[in-house]
């Protein structure tokens, strides 16, 4: 169809710049509640879909070469090990991986002067506990190495000020404890990170009237340039709805994750033959546990099939996971010890 000017100024283009504007509308409300919910300006914040797509970006964000490291954890998800791995293959990035007990010494004496990135989890999503975060951006800013943290296990369950944690980056979803839509997440970035963007489009330039194929563009200064295109505004806006419904429930709702948590280990604690793989007391909602005689594979699989969603952790950590939220009763805990002294 020719462009006529009813197209380009008359109703038909009005709707189409209404739809843009309340797409736009949607994502900033997105990116206010997320990082309010963190403590960071909306500015700090960048729309993903997933942890693993901020960790990828965050990987992204470095320009690597040949023999460079970057040092991790060996419990780590696959969400974060994946993308460093793709580093050594594509790359031939060395992926120096610690084994727990994680503490900032173990990681300082892993850093050298080719160390490019430290990227980690706030929570071990095996076991649970809270890693020393503060202290090992601490040490890796002084080395002027950047940090990437996984928070997909700790947003929504446990209180997270990210700015504080001193992370330069730090990538979470909203489908875990938030209790949001699938498919939207958020990366933040610190103010004064200089990042290179790493995933570009029309979102990520700063006055899209500037742009012209010769690259005369500035890209957003903050974590914006992390956005590159079009995004679901029903994601967003589910997205948006579970973050401010998280920071409404405040720490209250954090230490009701946690006290649940508390209970079942208690519970799990007394069933004979079970080994609680979680710190005590609970720093988390997450509870590890191992049951003698049983593979974890096996006790998953059969509690699921008693209608209890938990989960198997694969090796290093092979254990059984239970996650435990505000929606859970006492009974339904109490069912689930049950179900495990069954095994
Ligand atoms: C620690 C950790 N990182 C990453 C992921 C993957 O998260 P997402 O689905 O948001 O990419 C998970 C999922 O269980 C996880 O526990």
């Amino acid at each position: 169809m020719r462009a006529t000017d009813d197209l380009i100024s008359g109703p038909a283009y009005l709707e189409g710049a209404g739809l843009y504007a309340r797409q736009a509308e949607t994502n900033a409300r997105a990116r206010e509640a997320t990082a309010r919910l963190i403590g960071a300006a909306p500015g700090d914040v960048a729309l993903t879909q997933n942890t693993t797509h901020g960790m990828n970006l965050g990987v992204g964000a470095v320009d690597w070469q040949e023999g460079d490291e970057v040092v991790s954890t060996s419990t780590e998800h696959p969400g974060c090990l994946a993308p460093l791995h793709n580093l050594s293959r594509r790359f031939g990035v060395e992926v120096r991986l610690i084994p727990p007990p994680i503490t900032a010494e173990k990681i300082k004496a892993s850093l050298t002067p080719k160390t490019r990135l430290v990227a980690l989890s706030h929570v071990d999503w095996t076991t649970g506990e809270v890693l020393p975060l503060t202290e090992i951006c601490a040490l890796a800013r002084e080395l002027d190495i950047p940090t990437l943290v996984d928070g997909a296990q700790s947003v929504g369950n446990i209180p997270v000020d990210a700015p504080a944690t001193g992370a330069d980056m730090y990538a979470f979803t909203g489908h875990k404890w938030l209790l949001g839509p699938e498919g939207m997440g958020a990366l933040y970035v610190r103010p004064d990170f200089d990042a290179p963007g790493a995933n570009t489009g029309y979102l990520s330039i700063e006055d899209p009237k500037s742009f012209d194929a010769e690259g005369n563009y500035d890209l957003h200064p903050g974590a914006r340039r992390f956005e590159a295109s079009t995004m679901s505004p029903v994601l967003a806006a589910g997205f948006a709805a579970a973050a401010e419904a998280a920071y409404e429930r405040g720490e209250a709702g954090l230490e009701g994750i946690r006290r649940r948590a508390e209970f079942l280990a208690d519970l799990l604690e007394k069933v004979p033959g079970v080994t609680l793989r979680s710190p005590r007391p609970a720093q988390t909602g997450l509870v590890s546990f191992e049951v003698a005689g049983v593979t974890a594979n096996d006790a998953a699989e059969r509690l699921l099939r008693e209608r209890f969603v938990v989960r198997y952790i694969p090796d290093p950590n092979p254990y059984v996971r239970a996650s435990t939220h505000l929606f859970n009763t006492e009974e339904e805990l109490e069912a689930l010890a049950r179900a495990v002294s069954g095994l």
